[in-house]
Formats: C-alpha cells, sequence, structure tokens
C-alpha cells in the first residue's frame, strides 16, 4: 500500500522517512496505485544534478488529461470539476462537471488540430480567468501540444518575447477581459504583440465582453463556431512521461524570462500527491485557488492537483475588490468553499479593510486555509486565522516556486502544528539543506542559509527552454550536487523552515517574482536616462514594492522630474506590465559602484529601507561621494 495519504505526525514522519531512503520505492507506489498509465517506467529516476538531467518514471507512457478527466468519468461524471465564478456577482456562477469538461475538452482538442497544431507544437495562450483557459489548457496537453498560459496582465512586448523565445506557432484569446469595473483589450494588445511576432499563424479569439475588434484575415478566428462543429470526442495523444507539457515564464536575474520546462508524469504525480495531502482534500469538498492560471500556482493547484484528484475546483474572474471589499467570503459562503488558497499581499490588502465584510458572510465550510508566493508576516496570518478562519481551520504556508512545479514545504493541515511564519516542514520527497558562506552545507537546527535542495523530486522543471547552460548556472551551479533555489531561509530548534526571502536580484511584489534586470532594460530605454538600479522596499500590503534610482544624460533643473517618473512607469507598463511599475523614483548624479563598475545594490537597499546605520565600509567605492547625496535626497 502507497502512502497517498497522510493523516497524522507519526504516519508523516514515518512516510518522510521512507521517501528519503528509499525515493524510488515511495513514488513508485504512489505512481502505480494512483494513476493511469499506457505503458508502465522501465526506472523510477535517474538523475545527475552535474550535466544537469533528470528523468523520472522513464519510458512510461501516459496522457495528463486521460488521469484528470477520462478515469474519473465511470464514478464521477456528473460531478462538478470546475466552477467557474464571473467578474460580475450579478452573472451566474457556471457549474462544469467531468462529463462536460471532457467534451469541452475534446472539442477544443479537435479545433486545435484542425487548426495546425500538432505534437510538440508550442500554444500561447493568454486569457482570462474564463473557462476556456482551463480547457484549453488541458486541450494542449490532450493532444501533446506544450502550453504556455501567459498571464493576461503582461503588456505586447512581454507577450511577444514569450511567444519568440519558445516559437509558438497559435495564440489563444479573447476579446477583452472583465477585471472588477474595468475591461481590458485583449485582442488589441495580441495584436500589437504579433507585429513582433511574425511566426503566429492562427489567433483563436473567444468570446467574452462582445467589444468590438478587429479580425485580421486569414490569421484570427473566433472560437465559438469552431467548437460548436468539433466533434466531442478526441483521443488521447500516448506522451512519453518526459514529454514536455508545459512551458511557464519566469523572471529572472537577466532580462530575459526564463521558460521553465516541465514535463508530463513527474509533474502528474507531484501535483496531484501534494494537492491532496496539503490541502487534506475530501470527495465532496469545493476547494479555491484564487491565483491566475497564468502562474504556477494555477497551473498545479487549480488545474492539475486538483482535477487529477477528481475534486470540485473554483475559478474565479475577478478581484478581491470588487463591487467591494467583501468579495471573497461572499464566494465562499455561496459555494460552500471548504480549501481556500491565497496569496499574503490579497490577505493584507483584505485585513486593511472594515472586519465586517468578513463577518456578514457564512465562513464555516472553511477547513483549511493556504498561503502562497512570499512569506506571510505574522500580523497576516494572525488576521487570517482569528477572522477567516475562526482559529480552527490550520493555514498552510506553502514554499514553492515555478522552477518547482509543486509544494515542497509546507505544514499538512492537522497533521503539523502550525507556527505564524513559518513553512515548516518538506513534505515527503524533499531533503532540504541550507548552505553557508563558503558553500559547506550547515547541520543543525537554529541556524540560517541559503536554501538548496539535495535531490531532485517528480516535478522539478527539467529545463529552461532553449537555454540549457542558463538552468545548469541558475540553479545548479552555485552549489555543487544541489539545486539552489534563490531563497535564504532558517531552521528552528525543532526543524521547522522559515523562508525569509529572496537572497539574489529577484524581488518579489505582491507575491510576483520581479527580476531588477528586466525592469532596468526597460527604463533605460527612455532617451533621457542614462542607468538605473532597482532595489525592493518593505510596503505593508504588496510585501515589497520597487524603488528605482536612476541617473540622467543631461542633468538639467528646470527637467520636470514628475513627468519624467509618469514616462518611466509608462515605460515598464509597455514593456512588463503595470505590475512592475515603481512606487518611488530619486534621480542622483551617481550610482555607487565598485571599482569593478558593479552598481552596489546592498548600499541602495539600505538607502531605500533607511537602514542607514550600518553602510559598511564604502570607502572601497569607486565614487565614495554619491552615497551622501542619495542620503540626502532619499524619498524615504
Ligand atoms: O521567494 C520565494 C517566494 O516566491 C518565490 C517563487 O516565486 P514564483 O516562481 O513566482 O512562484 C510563486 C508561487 C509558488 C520563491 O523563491 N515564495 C513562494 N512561496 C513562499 C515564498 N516565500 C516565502 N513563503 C512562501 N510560502
Amino acid at each position: 500500500m502507497s502512502n497517498y495519504h497522510i493523516k497524522n505526525l507519526e504516519e508523516y514522519f514515518h512516510v518522510y522517512k521512507k521517501s528519503i531512503q528509499e525515493p524510488e520505492v515511495f513514488w513508485e507506489e504512489i505512481a502505480e496505485e494512483h494513476f493511469t498509465w499506457r505503458e508502465k517506467w522501465t526506472n523510477v529516476l535517474s538523475w545527475d544534478f552535474s550535466k544537469p538531467e533528470i528523468k523520472w518514471f522513464e519510458n512510461a507512457k501516459l496522457n495528463i488529461t486521460e488521469n484528470c478527466i477520462d478515469r474519473h468519468l465511470p464514478t464521477r461524471g456528473d460531478k462538478t470539476a470546475i466552477i467557474f465564478e464571473p467578474n460580475s456577482p450579478d452573472e451566474d456562477a457556471l457549474h462544469i462537471s467531468y462529463n462536460e469538461l471532457h467534451e469541452r475538452v475534446c472539442k477544443f482538442a479537435n479545433v486545435l488540430k484542425l487548426n495546425g497544431v500538432a505534437k510538440g507544437d508550442r500554444v500561447i495562450i493568454y486569457l482570462p480567468m474564463i473557462p476556456e483557459l482551463a480547457v484549453s489548457v488541458l486541450a494542449c496537453a490532450r493532444i501533446g501540444a506544450v502550453h504556455s498560459v501567459v498571464f493576461a496582465g503582461f503588456s505586447s512586448t512581454a507577450l511577444s518575447t514569450r511567444i519568440n523565445d519558445c516559437e509558438a506557432k497559435m495564440v489563444i484569446t479573447s476579446d477583452g477581459s472583465y477585471r472588477g469595473k474595468k475591461t481590458i483589450d485583449l485582442k488589441g494588445i495580441v495584436d500589437e504583440a504579433l507585429d513582433e511576432s511574425p511566426g503566429v499563424e492562427t489567433v483563436l479569439v473567444a468570446k467574452r465582453i462582445n467589444s468590438e475588434i478587429t479580425m485580421k484575415s486569414g490569421r484570427d478566428i473566433w472560437l465559438e463556431p469552431l467548437l460548436e462543429n468539433a466533434s466531442s470526442e478526441c483521443e488521447i495523444e500516448i506522451m512519453d512521461a518526459e514529454d514536455p507539457l508545459f512551458i511557464l515564464y519566469t523572471s529572472g536575474s537577466t532580462g530575459k524570462p526564463k521558460g521553465m520546462l516541465h514535463t508530463t508524469a513527474g509533474y502528474m504525480v507531484f501535483t496531484a500527491y501534494t494537492f491532496k495531502n496539503v490541502f487534506q482534500y475530501q470527495d465532496d469538498d469545493v476547494y479555491w485557488c484564487t491565483a491566475d492560471i497564468g502562474w504556477i500556482t494555477g497551473h498545479s493547484y487549480i488545474v492539475y492537483g486538483p482535477l487529477c484528484n477528481g475534486a470540485t475546483t473554483l475559478m474565479f474572474e475577478g478581484v478581491p475588490s470588487y463591487p467591494d471589499y467583501g468579495r471573497f467570503w461572499q464566494i465562499v459562503e455561496e459555494h460552500k468553499v471548504n480549501q481556500f488558497y491565497t496569496a499574503p499581499t490579497a490577505i493584507r490588502a483584505l485585513a486593511k479593510e472594515n472586519v465586517d465584510f468578513v463577518n456578514s458572510y457564512d465562513l464555516s465550510s472553511l477547513k483549511v486555509l493556504g498561503s502562497v508566493g512570499e512569506p506571510i508576516n505574522e500580523e497576516a496570518w494572525c488576521w487570517y486565522n482569528e477572522h477567516v478562519g475562526k482559529k480552527k481551520s490550520p493555514i498552510v504556508d506553502t514554499w514553492w516556486q515555478t522552477e518547482t512545479g509543486g509544494i515542497l514545504i509546507s505544514p499538512i493541515p492537522h497533521v503539523t502544528p502550525t507556527k505564524p511564519t513559518f513553512a515548516t516542514l518538506p513534505l515527503p520527497g524533499i531533503e532540504p539543506a541550507l548552505m553557508d558562506e563558503n558553500g559547506e552545507e550547515i547541520n543543525g537546527n537554529q541556524v540560517d542559509g541559503k536554501l538548496c535542495v539535495k535531490k531532485p523530486w517528480p516535478s522539478i522543471a527539467r529545463t529552461i527552454w532553449g537555454d540549457h547552460q542558463r538552468y545548469k548556472e541558475t540553479y545548479f551551479s552555485a552549489y555543487e550536487n544541489k539545486y539552489f533555489t534563490g531563497d535564504g531561509a532558517l531552521r528552528d530548534e525543532t526543524g521547522y523552515y522559515r523562508i525569509t526571502g529572496r537572497v539574489d536580484d529577484v524581488i518579489i511584489v505582491s507575491g510576483h517574482n520581479m527580476g531588477t534586470a528586466p525592469i532596468e532594460d526597460a527604463i533605460n530605454e527612455h532617451p533621457m536616462v542614462a542607468e538605473s538600479a532597482i532595489v525592493g522596499f518593505p510596503h505593508d500590503v504588496k510585501g515589497n514594492a520597487l524603488y528605482g534610482f536612476v541617473t540622467l544624460k543631461e542633468v538639467d533643473e528646470s527637467s520636470e522630474t514628475d513627468n519624467l517618473r509618469k514616462q518611466i512607469n509608462q515605460l515598464i507598463t509597455e514593456q512588463i506590465g503595470p505590475i512592475a511599475k515603481l512606487d518611488k523614483i530619486q534621480f542622483v548624479n551617481g550610482l555607487p559602484k565598485t571599482r569593478s563598475g558593479k552598481i552596489m545594490r546592498r548600499i541602495l537597499r539600505k538607502i531605500a529601507t533607511n537602514d542607514t546605520g550600518n553602510l559598511g565600509d564604502i570607502s572601497t567605492l569607486l565614487n565614495p561621494e554619491v552615497v551622501q547625496d542619495i542620503m540626502d535626497n532619499s524619498l524615504q
């Protein structure tokens, strides 16, 4: 018998030990008993972090949509697979059963095929949180096409960079999207992007807001009539365990986003297993993750993990503040949500509002509360626990990354005692390590260091699309034979982990990974800008906000700096998207640099966080004189 579902702490320790001592036996049992395979593997795991090369369930054959949909039909055909809750509460929610999901996915898959998409082709999906998003993801997987969902808040430039990087031949989008009171012209953004992406042959357009849009003949096609005419049966494509499932872009410390590639079998097994345990999902539960499917959280814990377990998963199109700050709680009451998974930034934003917004709704259905995306501060943790969970629903602070595919460190609710701000213990199969400045592993408890993982788990990303060397350098070169996460962490006296934040040039803003380099590249495109450096500073809702230090080519006393600030943020919005806008922009005469010309961000970070008591030795700088000047004019 496999240990698929952990029910108490003793069992956790037992299962964890087994998973570390005999990982292959552990994962093989789970894979064998809980999934449908067309052919079994010949080897459970082979790996070499020095190349790096990782293979799970080698030579097994399967299709993830057979596991997410078809195998549930005999027993759960009429069960709701997806609840779609629209942006406006005036529009009715939609309940899509497993039978209906099967039909929708098959039809969509046939439409893809009829429009020239074949196994291995890349398809970019740029859609709002409407059912077509989940359905198109699954339709790609059904025919072996590699989906790459781009969050529909990204700009046309960011979109075309991603299309070109993975050489997608098709884009799936909608006429527009609803976001609270606003509508967004998604198709217009796609049109602009495609001016820079001539490789795209077809654009499928879903109708959502009924806006007037232009359709380019020979390229753009309305989705609805195609779906109406498509057959509702579509055989699965038989995939190899290591065939690509999707590419998801994440920003890194250079300008170019990293297309993290996830493959089929390991990703499926790990996301399903972690979903079951971290949320303790029971058969009639309603589960809701508020993330967008454009992020990894949505891929793994709105679509694949829940559906693999035959769960009911809710997808919400709107925002927490529309029509008012009670919207989340109204949805919890309306659909009797049992597991609720959101981000600290949302919790902090809601905690600022009148608590009556929470108390006006019946939240008694809730059993588990989740948090993801950044460290959850104690105040937010306590508010969530008290007002939403009524101190009876454990909070699972889940730590993981786009690269990890699934949750690596998290409490198991009602099993692991929780502790505010701690992600607590590694899940089975995960062996964390903390590393010191000399690259040595730090043993024992009550220590802190840089967080690594010692061995591969099934859903680790296999490469960066088109750039294996960068994959190796980013994750496997800092420490020999270990996966480096880019995060710092501490281990307390009981062995619990607390993630302290990024240790590289990535800043987490409202739970979104922001590489500083792409933002600086965008700013530097302004004709008046000479140079720029971005650092983070604490923000009470976003967790971190962005502070830009900018030098201008010609300093003119009459420069309209407010106007320049607007233009800089406009450039960032165009190149990346509004989520990357700067909260503060300080124009400076020079940036502090080392003698080799590297910008000393450490000093800028201290200035931005108003922590200038101990700047360290600045005398070795190339230009120590600029530091005082920057401090004197700081916007803090
Ligand atoms: O710094 C960690 C932070 O988010 C980073 C990963 O971001 P992304 O790839 O966008 O994935 C976010 C959703 C999985 C991590 O390196 N992070 C994520 N979850 C937590 C966290 N930091 C602290 N606590 C968490 N629970």
